[in-house]
């Protein structure tokens, strides 16, 4: 099939992204960028230097990803960005870059939500179900979502403190891992011998919100406690402690969810997708149910532009197209 051909691009933290999807599905090039290395020594993602690298590649991530595409502009049908939510410096450079190509390509921009990119993911790699619930796992997002058909969103859960991502960041980081640490204490956890049980937050019976900072709270207690016994921290065990706590919680949640809304699907997304623990546990619950699980392959759980072509060709096909003035939106609704 050739139509729907869209150049797309995320900038929305610390990836530079651009990709070329045909129909909704089809990946031709999907190129990231990362900063990681950049942003390593300050501990985390420092927004004004992030814009200033994203400002630096992008025009070359959009020039390979049509050159690796194996088309040319003259087959893009329509620019795809992120418009929010993140970083407004950061989204402000991709939006600028997209602005640019329409208007010279003479084809329709098309702002998509970063959320809906990342659940979009799912398009990529098999056929999606509706109604389906999406666990959105992320450095910046923890949210349940319910899809009553395509392109519908609801968010019935979301965290009321620290995303995911960024509770396990926290963690690494006072068990002396760089950032970001969320592998580290995956691959921890994973070779304990031992759990250092730690607390669930279950909040309210019937609430699909999630918190983790008295969990890290918790760890970081554990830590002080050896500390001033003059022990070293057990860390592979708090590690395991830690991730199963998370699982538990992120688990049990997204099942309960899956129950109550009918889910014929459940997805998982996001960077935390990644977590080894997490996509075992919850695999082996969905099989035990006979509930059909997608998970994308790790390239397409993290930030990428490839995510945000799929959420956008459900745009296009509507003919639903952003105007060339359209503003970034760091705090965008899903
Ligand atoms: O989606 P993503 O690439 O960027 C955001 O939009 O936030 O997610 C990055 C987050 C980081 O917090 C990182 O530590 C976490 O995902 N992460 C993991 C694992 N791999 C990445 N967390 C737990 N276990 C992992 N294996
Ligand atoms: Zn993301």
């Amino acid at each position: 099939s050739g139509g729907g051909v869209i150049l797309a691009i995320e900038t929305s933290c610390d990836e530079t992204s651009a990709a070329v999807v045909r129909g909704g599905k089809e990946v031709l090039s999907n190129l990231v960028s990362s900063q990681v290395e950049t942003h390593r020594r300050f501990g985390g993602v420092v927004p004004e230097i992030a814009s200033r690298k994203h400002v630096e590649s992008i025009t070359l991530m959009m020039e390979q990803a049509v050159a690796e595409s194996g088309l040319s502009l003259k087959d893009v049908d329509a620019v795809a960005v992120t418009q929010g939510p993140g970083l407004v410096g950061s989204l402000l450079v991709g939006l600028a870059a997209a602005k640019a190509l329409a208007l010279a390509l003479d084809v329709p921009l098309i702002g998509t939500h970063h959320i809906a990119g990342h659940i979009y993911a799912n398009r990529l790699i098999g056929e999606m179900l509706y109604p389906a619930v999406a666990l959105v796992v992320s450095g910046g997002h923890t949210e349940l979502v319910v899809l009553e058909r395509e392109g519908s969103f609801r968010i019935i859960g979301r965290t009321r403190d620290d995303a995911v991502g960024e509770a396990y960041d926290k963690v690494a980081r006072a068990l002396n891992f760089p950032y970001p640490g969320g592998p580290h204490i995956d691959r921890l956890a994973m070779e304990a011998d031992d759990v250092n049980e730690l607390p669930r937050a279950w909040l309210e019976p019937e609430s699909y919100d999630f918190s983790f900072s008295g969990l890290k709270s918790a760890v970081l207690a554990e830590i002080n406690k050896a500390r001033m016994k003059g022990e070293p921290p057990m860390r592979p065990a708090l590690a395991r402690g830690f991730q199963e706590s998370v699982i538990d919680v992120l688990v049990t949640k997204a099942l309960r969810a899956a129950e109550e809304f009918g889910a014929r699907q459940l997805l998982l997304c996001g960077g935390v997708a990644a977590n080894r623990g997490l996509r075992g546990t919850l695999t082996a619950a969905c099989e035990a149910r006979g509930l059909p699980l997608l998970i994308p392959p790790l390239s397409l759980c993290t930030d990428n532009a490839a995510m945000i072509g799929a959420a956008a060709h459900l745009k296009w096909v509507r003919g639903e197209f952003t105007p060339l003035d359209a503003k970034a939106d760091p705090l965008l609704s899903l």
